[in-house]
């Protein structure tokens, strides 16, 4: 059985004090890396170092570090939640870096999330998106039987796979216009498979991609970004299904 080599790593890690603050790179040396740690567990070994030093330790998010809750990313060596693929920052383990590279971490960019320290950005855009329509409202009563409402399988499963959406803004990082389109598109098809998401359907389209255009976000020009870096691997076909619910909406008067 082959032994598995701790790494020594140079990390480059944007630095931020605050919103107003221009915020710039510093580098640290960390050795003794192992490799099973996940990402977020070697930066904490790194802040136990800079407290233990005296300094401010860096800023990040998490809650889960499970992939469930969204709030980890952050971009590692110009890759939104790293290079692995549909993997959030906090599923990747350092095992998949190389001793002795050099690894830059900085923040999502984009308008509409502003840094607010280090690693730390606003996602509130994406909740005012969420606001707008990304739930369902009428009164539906108390659960009826599974069966008196059917679904056909196939949408079931691609309402689900839309549902997987994690909101945690990797798309809008990787996208070249700083589009929230994936994300916002999830939304929308996931609600508007299944019959409970019918009665809002058109106001919901319309509702949630104004809202979109007006918390700064770009529109989508096709470049699939988006869904390479996408952790849950959602599909840019949603992008395709919310643009007919556009369409949709807008004949029928909304
Ligand atoms: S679509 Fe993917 S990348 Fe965008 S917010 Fe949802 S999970 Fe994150
Ligand atoms: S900490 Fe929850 S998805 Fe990473």
């Amino acid at each position: 059985m082959s032994e598995k080599k701790n790494l020594r790593l140079t990390l480059k890690v944007w630095r931020q004090d605050g919103p107003q603050d221009q915020g710039r790179f510093e580098t640290y040396e960390l050795d003794n890396v192992n490799p099973d740690w996940s990402f977020l567990e070697m930066l904490d070994i790194l802040n136990m170092k800079l407290v233990r030093d005296g300094k401010e330790p860096i800023a990040f998010e998490s809650d889960c570090r499970e992939g469930i809750c969204g709030t980890c990313g952050f971009v590692v060596n110009g890759r939104a939640h790293g290079h692995l693929h549909k993997t959030t920052v906090c599923q990747l383990h350092m095992r998949h870096f190389k001793d002795g590279e050099t690894i830059v971490i900085e923040p999502f960019r984009a308008t509409a999330f502003p840094v607010l320290k280090d690693l730390i950005i606003d996602r509130t855009a994406m909740d005012f998106i969420l606001k707008r329509g990304g739930y369902i409202s009428v009164n539906v009563g108390s659960p009826p039987d599974a069966n008196t409402i059917p679904v056909p399988k196939h949408n079931a499963d691609k309402a689900f796979d839309f549902a997987t959406c994690i909101g945690c803004g990797a798309c809008v990082a990787a996208c070249p216009n700083a589009s929230a389109a994936l994300f916002t598109s999830a939304k929308i098809t996931h609600l508007a498979l299944l019959p409970h998401g019918h009665p809002e359907r058109e106001k919901r389209v319309a509702e949630m991609l104004t809202a979109m255009e007006e918390q700064g976000f770009g529109g989508c020009s096709n470049t699939y970004a988006c869904e390479v870096e996408c952790p849950k691997g959602i599909s840019i076909t949603g992008i395709a299904k919310a643009n007919l619910e556009y369409w949709r909406a807008k004949l029928k008067g909304h």
